[in-house]
């Protein structure tokens, strides 16, 4: 694919490393250019690497309107050797179009999104954040442009690749267990809808639902099946827990998951972390139970963004609270946390192809 560069003249442009005093937060921040492409007439054309700024969109453009929208989250890493390494980033290629194929958005080949990942990140090197911690967020997205209000599948689309130099998730160390609503009330996805994609609507969707957590003093929903028997998604993360032997259990990727590069990660990585990792289908109460016999000693969330979040604690809507262990961050999570983090910042053998 023949890009075409439209930088920005070299005195608009960071011409220095970025060297931030604090730590610059996540998503906060952008770089100086984006990745654009369009779709029309049935096929993607005109990549183009451009100044970051605002796009040209009608109103009628249907993804406001509709909600064809999709998009990824990925990160790139400086290693000692001072390259940047994107992080599997062929899985969030592939979840992309998964997306779309559930939202009849048209697929972007693979190798076309690799390449305008890694020739952005070329052109903005200077931007990784010289602070322990630090990555490129990479958020690749397409969206329905076509300007027609009937509803339908739209014929235009624009994909775009962002970049959002960003700080350590935990600012101040991973210290902090969270407290999770489990809502009976609000569901993120039921079976046959949207939910194993990363449509831009079933975020929107959630929206509710943690402000009902927040009301119940807690920091994120654990979601439920829509019979609300079993375990489903916490947040924007998969669950996961731990059991008293090690073992760490995944729900089963189902249609109402989003499928994380990150548990899909760590279910590769049993041998390096010295334990059994699974996937089955969890029963809130067998998960309750086991909670409360001290048979499940950890539990969290696994994403892209914060890699790996600890739950402390689960509360009911009626005010019922369910304490983890002891409440606070345990030994495994912080173990999975620091070998996961190791093998994306280069300080432990990643696995073949993970790191580009
Ligand atoms: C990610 O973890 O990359 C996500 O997409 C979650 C997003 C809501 C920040």
């Amino acid at each position: 694919m023949k890009i075409d560069y439209q930088l920005k003249p070299q005195s608009e442009r960071r011409s220095t490393p970025f060297t931030p005093e604090e730590n610059v937060g996540f998503g906060v921040l952008r770089t100086d250019h984006m990745f654009l492409m369009d779709y029309e007439n049935g096929e993607w054309s005109n990549a183009r690497i451009v100044p970051y700024g605002a796009m040209d969109m009608m109103p009628g453009a249907m993804c406001i309107h509709y909600g064809q929208s999709i998009f990824e989250g990925a990160k790139a890493f400086q290693h000692e050797d001072g390259e940047i390494y994107t992080y599997r980033i062929d899985k969030n290629a592939k979840r992309l179009n998964r997306s779309g194929d559930i939202v009849c958005i048209p697929n972007l080949d693979e190798s076309i999104q690799d390449q305008a990942v890694h020739a952005l990140i070329d052109v903005e090197r200077l931007w990784f954040p010289q602070q322990e911690g630090a990555c490129f967020y990479i958020r690749p997205f397409i969206f329905a442009t076509e300007d027609r209000l009937s509803l339908g599948i739209s014929n235009k689309y624009t994909f775009c690749v962002m970049l959002s130099p960003s700080g350590a998730y935990y600012a101040n160390g991973f210290n902090n267990a969270l407290r999770l609503l489990i809502s009976k009330t609000y569901h993120r996805a039921v079976s046959g809808g949207t939910g194993a994609s990363k449509a831009a609507g079933n975020y929107a969707a959630s929206l509710r639902a943690t402000q009902s957590a927040a009301e119940h003093g807690a920091a994120q929903v654990l979601y439920l099946d829509s019979t609300n028997t079993k375990l489903e998604e916490v947040g924007a993360m998969n669950h996961f827990h731990v059991r008293k032997d090690g073992t760490i259990v995944i729900p089963e990727f189902t249609d109402t998951i989003l499928k994380s590069i990150t548990s899909e990660s760590i279910l590769a990585l049993g041998d390096v972390l010295e334990c059994e990792v699974r996937q089955e289908t969890i029963l809130l109460d067998d998960f309750i139970a086991d909670i409360e016999s001290g048979e499940i000693i950890e539990a969290g969330g696994f994403g892209t963004a914060a890699v790996v979040s600890p739950v402390g604690s689960y509360v009911f809507e009626d005010g019922r609270e369910v304490i983890v262990g002891d409440g606070e961050v345990g030994p495994h999570i912080k173990r999975i946390y620091t070998v996961y983090t190791d093998i994306q910042n280069g300080l432990r053998e990643a696995p073949e192809g993970w790191l580009r």
